[in-house]
Formats: C-alpha cells, structure tokens, sequence
C-alpha cells in the first residue's frame, strides 16, 4: 500500500492549479533546480549566472513546492518506510515536520534515500523528533561516548586512522539490541547517514517490537507486563556470548513491557545483546522465557532489513523497535554518521 501525502501551502497561488500532473513537473524542475543549488554550492564561480535575481527567487519557489511533496511506502509488512520527494538539506516547513512525526510514530523506522547532507543537516533533522546529543570532541578517549572525530559529529565505522578507529561499533555482526538500553534514560531514536558502505553485508536489521508483542498469547501478555529486566553494555562487544562475560558493564533495569507514549502501543523491551537476565528470574526458568522472547521477536514477519546506500539518512524509533547488523567484509570500509536523540525536548 503507497500512502502519498501532498502537501501545498494554501497561500501559494500553485494551490489554485489542483493538477497532478502539473505538480509532478513542477516537482521534476525543482529537483533539477536543487541538483543546480548543490552544485553551485561546491562550484560557486560556474555559476554566478543563476547567482541574481528572479532566477533564484524562481528556484526557491520551485523548490520549496517539491519540497512539500513527501512520498512514503512501506518497507516491510511490520515496520519502516521510504520517504522520498524530501531534500533533508533544505528546510522543512511545519505541515511536513508534522507528517514525518506521523510517518515515525506509524512506521517506527524512516528512511530518506539520496541525500547530500553535512552534519549539520543531519542534527537539524534529528532535532525535529526530540533533543541531539552533540557532546564535546574528544579524539583521544577510548569512552566510546565521548570518542569524536571532528567536534559534535559521532561516527560508526571500521576505518582506521593511525591504528586507531575513527568511530565506535567497529566490524562485523551485532546482534540485536536498542540503544541506550544500559542507561537510566535510553535513547529517543537514532539516525545514520550513509557515507561509506560496503559492496556486500553490513545491512542494518530492525524488529518490530510492538508487532512481536501483541503476536503473543493473552496470558504471556499479562505475564510479561510488570516484569523488569536488567541491561548491559560494552562498546567492545558485539555478541550476547561477549557481553555476558564479566560483571564490570555499565547496566540499567527497565519494564520487560514499555507503553509507547505517542501511539499507545505496548512492545517489548529485551533485546539479544543487551538483555543479562530478568529481574527475579536468575534461574533456567528465566534464562529459557528470555530465549524464548528473543528468539520470538526475531522472527522475519517482525524484521526488516535495510540495505544501505550511500546517502540513505534513517532514522528509528528505540522505544518500539530493536536494530542488529549483518556481518560484513573487515577489508571494506563502512562509515556512517550517527546523532543520537534524547527524551529531554
Ligand atoms: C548501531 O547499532 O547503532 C549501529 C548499527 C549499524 O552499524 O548498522
């Protein structure tokens, strides 16, 4: 099912012209015009022409009205969805803040293709969905937390520099998990922007948390809702079987079942990396209600699997969705940036 949103501003004399057709142009030569922006921006001298008057007022009204047209299709029967038609380094006016809160809060996970974006725009497009953590830069530390490559801006990558990692969460798989699990007040969402990926492998997968628990019988249901689990983390570790070794990790209990504050929805809170045990239950009993649960919420009717290109911006929701990544070749180079967003608004 395709859900297509237009969006015209009723003080803009094109709202008189209810054409389709005619808006789809209009949209085509406002993309032209942006591609023309992005390259003036990168090559200001060649393009001193379009530099005066009516051409750039023309642009910037022929642009701001493909701006306002946002496409968004399901990724999945459960979760995510593309959103197209919107230029994430462009402002973005009130209606479609609106419509692309909607879209998160129904889809949990958001995705914009084909964006030319610099951390800036990332950060303001993160801030439209809650507050950006933006900590000081710190290039030395080994606190993944704080480890920054350029002021402000966080990194998840493999690359080396000097021997040493540019950004966090370094190769290969991870399993499951929601971030922030491990701290009194976990992450809002997350976004990645795309700048490196690999030919093959390092997809991001997420679980509809949500769907897996209302998949549940009535009874486990009820079960559930009450119960507490405890969180672990290590920046180093990527596997349960790691995480599980050693007490010495930072760690944070939460409810096993979290009532989403926007769409009223109940979903689990456990995840295969991050979940130690459920409070109360150290025991076989517990250990195999929690396999259990893992291996229910994992199932593919719940999991969508992003396949990244470059310029691919997403974001999701942690409260209602776990995220894993698939393996991937350790010679090849995978860079995303990451801005986490907090509850404090
Ligand atoms: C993350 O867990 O935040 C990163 C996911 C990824 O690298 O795909």
């Amino acid at each position: 099912m395709e859900l297509t949103i237009r969006r015209v501003d009723d003080r803009d004399p094109f709202t008189l012209l209810r054409l389709p057709d005619f808006l789809k142009r209009v949209a085509l030569i406002g993309l032209a015009f942006r591609r023309l922006m992005s390259f003036r921006r990168r090559k200001p001298c060649m393009l001193c022409c379009v530099e005066n008057g009516i051409g750039m007022n023309l642009a910037n009204v022929i642009m701001n009205i493909a701006n306002q047209i946002a496409k968004i299709r399901p990724a999945h029967p459960a979760v995510g969805a593309h959103v197209t038609g919107v230029y994430l380094g462009d402002p973005v006016g009130s209606d479609l803040v609106q419509e692309l809160r909607d879209a998160f809060a129904r889809y949990s996970v958001l995705c914009f293709p084909g964006q030319d974006i610099d951390s800036d725009d990332q950060a303001a497009f993160a801030a439209l969905f809650g507050h950006v953590d933006r900590a000081d830069a710190d290039t030395e530390t080994d606190d993944p937390d704080r480890k920054q490559s350029t002021p402000g801006v966080k990194y998840i990558s493999n690359i080396r520099k000097n021997g040493k990692l540019i950004g966090s969460l370094p190769d290969g798989e991870m399993h499951f998990h929601s971030d922030g699990a491990h701290r009194e007040a976990p992450y809002r969402a997350t976004t990645l922007f795309a700048i490196e990926v690999p030919d093959c492998g390092g997809e991001t997968r997420f679980a509809n948390m949500a769907a897996a628990f209302e998949a549940l019988p009535n009874n486990l249901q009820a079960r559930l809702d009450g119960l507490s689990a405890r969180h672990v983390f290590n920046y180093n570790k990527t596997t349960r079987e790691e995480m599980r070794r050693g007490d010495e990790v930072a760690h944070a209990v939460h409810p096993l079942v979290r009532t989403h504050p926007d769409t009223g929805r109940k979903s689990l809170y456990l995840s295969r990396l991050m979940t130690r045990n459920i409070v109360g239950m150290e025991n076989d009993e517990g250990e195999d209600l929690l396999t259990m649960l893992l291996d229910h919420c994992e199932k593919p009717k719940f999991v969508y699997d992003h396949v990244w290109r470059p310029g691919d911006l997403v974001i999701w929701d942690n409260r209602s969705v776990n995220h894993a990544r698939m393996d991937f070749p350790s010679d090849q180079r995978r860079l995303l940036r990451r801005y986490t967003i907090s509850d404090v608004d």
